[in-house]
């Protein structure tokens, strides 16, 4: 018999991946679908559900035409965290826009629980310190704003959950309602103690728990995909599912701490494995990682830096040029940033610094300064962000962590990962699969069948730090100073 093939969907913020993997790691196709999200108020983000689920769909079609459906043993799926969607359980239909993980509509909401003294409780519960970026009090917001979520709430029809699941119930044709650890740990709703939903948590938000998924190991089978459902046999089963920071982590080959990865997509997400639940004392989250039913939950840190990869195509439209690629040859024509410094608070700042309120600045411009060094700056700005959640990393573990893995699509520009390098003065490693993501939760499903995956992340490449450590500091302290500047102010 043939060996058995795993397809990944990695469903993220700007697109629809969906990879299909032999069990020795190796590609045999892929398939991209782009996604659009929509700011329709000042701090506010949204996704067309529907348009999520149209994505996996084409993307899975895309897959089947270029390699058929033949030895696909199941379905492994990495997604976008955070993003809240709600749907009616009867029509099957989205209620309302998603609510996008980057979207502050709660800022405020979030705030006044701060001040009302609940944020240890819910750290205690959650590892999370209270942000709108969790989907809790998005949850709450839906009940308070949208009279339908409240009217299929007293009916017993409103489902809401993060992405993972509103494709699971699309694919399985409403039959699974789930979740996995991975992403239930990251709604700010799970007691990551005890793997269940807190109804403490849920009413300190004003969420409702009737309303959510069942929460299960990574590696659960989640369900059966319905006829007419994708472009793949009904029955394909759905064997893993993980938050997409976490199956990179898994694809890197992490499973023990003391290696830290980066994910450079829309945001950007560190993550290391904790020996157990720790609560960060910098600005950090404790997360689980993933868990299995064998193993139970792997637990870590994480910092989560809101705007990321996508400040090089916020930077590249303002200064009127097609793509992150082309602001990426800007940059390299010239040697520095000659002082000009962006910090792309352009959604809040996430960990380390977490400020709703700071705004984009750019800092530093004189007569002499040009586009191309708003373009270097920028790519500093993305490797500064990183190189903050690493050093809170490691005053939380106490322990040095000498080197950093890169994925996501960003991690493909050698001058952001030189770049990096030279900022964090270690060395930092990226593997040859662009699809670190899809690879991990593959990896996973692959395990669940009790098939090992040989190759892994593959060959890497090493960015070795060459910067002078003058300007190394120097560019340091013009951050420190910038930042100073947006943070913890009032608009
Ligand atoms: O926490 C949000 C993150 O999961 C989004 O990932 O790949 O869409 O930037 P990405």
């Amino acid at each position: 018999m043939a060996t058995p093939r795993i397809l990944a969907l990695d469903q993220g913020t700007s697109s629809t991946k969906a990879v299909l993997f032999e069990s020795d790691g190796a590609v045999v196709a892929r398939a991209s679908r782009p996604l659009a999200s929509s700011y329709p108020r000042d701090g506010w983000a949204e996704q067309d559900a529907g348009a999520i689920w149209d994505s996996v769909q084409g993307a899975v079609a895309d897959i089947v035409a270029q390699a058929g459906a033949e030895g696909i043993a199941g379905l492994a799926i990495a997604n976008q965290r955070e993003t809240l969607v709600a749907w009616d359980a009867e029509t099957h239909r989205p209620i309302a826009p998603a609510i996008l993980w980057q979207c502050r509509r709660t800022a405020e909401a979030c705030a006044a629980l701060i001040v009302a003294g609940h944020d240890a409780r819910a750290r205690d519960l959650t590892g999370l310190g209270i942000n709108p970026l969790f989907p809790a009090s998005k949850l709450g917001w839906l009940l308070r704003h949208v009279p339908t979520a409240k009217d299929l709430l007293a009916r017993g029809r409103l489902r809401a959950g993060t992405v993972d699941s509103w494709l699971l119930w699309n694919l399985t044709g409403g039959a699974a309602f789930a979740t996995d650890h991975s992403n239930a740990s990251r709604t700010q709703l799970l007691d990551t103690a005890r793997l269940e939903w807190s109804e403490e948590l849920a009413d300190l938000f004003g969420a409702s728990l009737a309303a959510l998924p069942e929460p299960r190991p990574s590696d659960s089978r989640f369900g059966e995909t319905a006829p007419n459902a994708t472009a793949l046999p009904a029955g394909t089963p759905v064997l893993a599912m993980m938050g997409d920071s976490h199956a990179a982590l898994y694809g890197h080959g992490v499973r023990a701490p003391g290696i830290v990865k980066a994910t450079y997509g829309t945001g950007s997400s560190l993550m290391t494995l904790t020996p157990r639940r720790i609560a960060s004392a910098h600005g950090l989250s404790g997360t689980i990682a993933w868990s299995t039913r064998a193993g139970g939950p792997a637990h870590a840190l994480e910092g989560n830096i809101t705007v990321s990869a996508q400040a090089a195509a916020f930077a590249a439209q303002l200064l009127g040029l097609p793509d992150a690629a082309a602001l990426s040859d800007l940059a390299q024509t010239v040697e520095g940033s000659e002082g000009v410094t962006f910090v792309p608070a352009l959604a809040g700042l996430g960990a380390p610094h977490w400020d709703d309120r700071a705004r984009g600045t750019l800092a530093g411009l004189t007569l002499g300064s040009q586009p191309a060094h708003v373009a270097r700056a920028t790519l500093e700005a993305i490797a500064l962000q990183i190189a903050d959640v690493l050093a809170a990393m490691e005053q939380d573990l106490g322990q040095r962590l000498d080197s950093l893995r890169a994925d996501g699509g960003a991690s493909a520009n050698d001058l952001l990962m030189q770049l990096q390098a030279d900022l964090l003065d270690r060395p930092v490693i990226r593997g040859e699969v662009a699809e670190v993501g899809a690879l991990g939760v593959a990896t996973l499903a692959f395990a669940s069948l009790g098939v090992e995956v040989a190759g892994g992340e593959g060959r890497t490449t090493t960015f070795t730090p060459r910067m002078d450590p003058a300007r190394r500091e120097a560019l340091h302290r013009g951050w420190r100073a910038a930042l100073d500047r947006v943070l913890h102010h009032a608009p």
